[in-house]
Order: structure tokens, then C-alpha cells, then sequence
């Protein structure tokens, strides 16, 4: 079968790590968020809240969060402190979900030259989570807390859009679930109310295709393994 453009975009997405300083113009930005917003959400709540930040409010926000997660790795009592608010992840891991964790960890560590026990050089591979990876824009997602477990559904589809929209236009994108432990310090500063939840933030960008991170391509299950046909 032949690839459409449609597939094209949505196989042409990966999480890019490295970005280009190139800025992206705010029209652009705007018709990509329009053409999100055409995501499915249950009886059409549209239940996403976007944070756009360039320049000063990207850079400071960069500050802050690098200065609290390096705080954090000097006193880890700070973990009590910086908690997600949300399990983004299974309180427990188990297969075969942790071992596709570990290998997606170790290859993309595998590609920077990061070996096991390097804990300096893994957290300054995870502090770049914090830099938006260089990207000059960082996108904050936020949901109103009344909203049920469903609209986060109805938000992956709008982020997936986002993501997907943008390949269209030459841009890549991560979604980086990285900021969720530091929602004390980017609520405030996006100027979320107290009604609001971190989802996540993305960085977005131009890639930097000579970056060796930016080759990291991750694998699928095969469809069989996941799928049950039924007559
Ligand atoms: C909601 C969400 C949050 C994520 N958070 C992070 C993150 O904080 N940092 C990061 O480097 N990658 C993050 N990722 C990227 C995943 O690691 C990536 O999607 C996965 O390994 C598959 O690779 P691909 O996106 O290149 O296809 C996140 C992905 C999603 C969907």
C-alpha cells in the first residue's frame, strides 16, 4: 500500500531533542493550534488550555525549572516537594511495558554516549527536557481540574494534531511529560489559575538534523501483537 501525505505526516513525527534557534512565526503557530482544535472531544468539551512561551517568559521559565531540578539532585528531599499531579505513569511498572521503558532509555542514552551508572551525564541529558531541548518554543498544556480522566483522552488527540499538523509545515515537536513534577513553578509563571492542571508541555521547533540524538528512531510492536481480529 502507498504511503498518503496523511501518513506521511503522522510517520514522519518522532520526539526531536535537538532544535535549530530558527523562530516560528505566530501565524504559523496560530494555524496549526486552529487546525488542532478540530480534534474529537467527548459531546465537544474541547477541554485544552494552551501556554505559548518565546523569548523572556521561555528563557526564564528555562532558568527556574533547571535551577529547581538541580536543586532537587542535590537535595532529594526536594522530590517531596516538585510531585506530579497526576500518574502520568503506573504507579508499578510491569512487563512488557518496563522493558520497552528501558530499551527506549537505553537507546536514546546508547546514542549520547551516556553509559549505565553516568548519573552526571544522565542528568544533564534529562535537564535538557528543561531547556525545550533548545527549541524557541515551549508549548504548557493545561485542563480545567473538574474535567474527568475522559478529556485527557479528548487532550491526546488535540496534542497528536498539534504534533501532526505541524510536520505538515516542516516543524517537529516533543511532548514532554518532564515539567508535570515542576507545576509549582510553571503554573504560576504561564499565569494558569488555581482551576488548572499541568498536562504537559512541548517543545516545537526546527530540528537540528546534524544533532546524533535526532537519530534515534524508536520501534513498534507489530500490529499483530496488539490487535484481535473478530468475524
Ligand atoms: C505525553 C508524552 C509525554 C512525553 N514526555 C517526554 C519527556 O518529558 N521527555 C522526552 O524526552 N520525551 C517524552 N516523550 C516522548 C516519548 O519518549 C516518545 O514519544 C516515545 O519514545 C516514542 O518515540 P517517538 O515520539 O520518537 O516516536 C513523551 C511522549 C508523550 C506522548
Amino acid at each position: 500500500m502507498t504511503m498518503s501525505v496523511v501518513d506521511e505526516a503522522i510517520t514522519s513525527r518522532m520526539s526531536v531533542r535537538a532544535f535549530t534557534p530558527q523562530g516560528v512565526p505566530r501565524e504559523l503557530m496560530e494555524h496549526i493550534l486552529q487546525v488542532a482544535s478540530r480534534a474529537p472531544s467527548g459531546t465537544n468539551c474541547q477541554p485544552w488550555k494552551v501556554y505559548v512561551l518565546q523569548g523572556r517568559s521561555r528563557d526564564t521559565l528555562v532558568e527556574q525549572v533547571c535551577a529547581a531540578h538541580d536543586a532537587m539532585r542535590a537535595d532529594p528531599a526536594l522530590a517531596a516537594v516538585y510531585t506530579e499531579e497526576y500518574d502520568y505513569y503506573p504507579q508499578k511498572w510491569v512487563s512488557p511495558y518496563i522493558d520497552r521503558r528501558r530499551e527506549n532509555g537505553w537507546g536514546l542514552y546508547g546514542l549520547v554516549g551516556i553509559g549505565k551508572g553516568d548519573k552526571d551525564k544522565m542528568h544533564a541529558q534529562h535537564q535538557r527536557n528543561y531547556c525545550f531541548f533548545d527549541a524557541p518554543v515551549g508549548l504548557m498544556f493545561t485542563i480545567d481540574r473538574v474535567m474527568g480522566r475522559g478529556s485527557l483522552v479528548d487532550y491526546g488527540a488535540f496534542l497528536q494534531n498539534i504534533m501532526v499538523a505541524a510536520r505538515g509545515h516542516g516543524l517537529h515537536t516533543c511532548p514532554q511529560a518532564a515539567w508535570n513534577g515542576f507545576s509549582k513553578i510553571v503554573l504560576p509563571h504561564i499565569g494558569a489559575g488555581p482551576d488548572e492542571m499541568l498536562v504537559c508541555g512541548m517543545a516545537l521547533g526546527y530540528a537540528d538534523t546534524s544533532a546524533p540524538v535526532n537519530g534515534f528512531h524508536t520501534p513498534r510492536v507489530p500490529v499483530q501483537d496488539f490487535t484481535t481480529w473478530l468475524d
